[in-house]
């Protein structure tokens, strides 16, 4: 079945979460890498938790948090987990540059060529709405997709089959018809379970995970999707 929509994960995928580390070294020498890692870990180890023990139900997601709310919970988490000090400012400096996140380099070019093919582009992810319009905004990709779909609408996280079907709420296609790309391996799976046209972008040279199926498709960059539409 031909691809009518190209799906984006936002955070890993579009944005590097982890040029945050050379911030947090600015700001705590000799720990930039390992406050990048740790935060972005227990930012998502945060969302699964909350969706995984929401009761699901009319009068539920009493836990949900924003994604920004998580991101800064977690980066606190983090700080004190490493017994570094933290001051507000240092905390809203850290939130500051999540919030217009270094993209990709080939980003731009292979957005403009999967245009120039007719299809349909969006990000489908666990960030708030405000925080991912200041991302995509920053980053010069505002014209070049069209629907930002956040989970905030639903409240829960991914990989809940529920936030995957955020997108045939919003564009009208197959399963089969969406080709999904994250770097989240999670995310890829996720995604794939779900019945998306996959493909993960392995941007870390890592083994995919131990789970089966595998996605659709996988390549070191985004140019790489480009070879999963021809
Ligand atoms: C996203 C994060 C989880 O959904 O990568 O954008």
């Amino acid at each position: 079945m031909p691809t009518k929509a190209v799906v984006f994960d936002a955070y890993g995928t579009l944005f590097d979460v982890y040029s945050i580390q050379v911030l947090a070294e600015a700001l705590y020498p000799g720990h930039g890498a390992n406050i990048a890692v740790k935060w972005r870990d227990k930012q998502i180890e945060y969302t699964r938790l909350i969706t995984q023990s929401d009761p699901h139900n009319a009068a539920g997601s009493q836990y949900f948090r924003p994604f920004w709310e998580l991101t800064r919970l977690s980066l606190e988490y983090t700080l004190d987990r490493l017994h570094l000090a933290r001051t507000s400012g240092q905390v809203e400096q850290l939130m500051q540059q999540y919030a217009h996140l270094k993209p990709f380099a080939e980003n731009l070019e292979v957005l403009q060529k999967i245009k120039s093919m007719g299809l349909t582009t969006a990000i489908l992810s666990n960030g708030s709405v405000d925080m991912l319009t200041s991302a995509v905004h920053s980053a010069g990709m505002g014209d070049l997709l069209d629907h930002l779909i956040s989970v905030d609408a639903i409240r829960l996280f991914k990989t809940s089959p529920e936030s995957y079907g955020l997108v045939q709420q919003t564009i009208a296609v197959n399963k089969a018809e969406v080709l999904f790309v994250s770097s989240n391996a999670w995310d890829a799976l996720g995604a794939t379970w779900f019945g998306f046209t996959t493909h993960w972008v392995n941007r870390q040279g890592l083994p995919f995970e131990a789970l089966s199926p595998k996605p659709t498709f996988s390549g070191p960059d985004l140019h790489s999707v480009l070879a999963s539409l021809a």
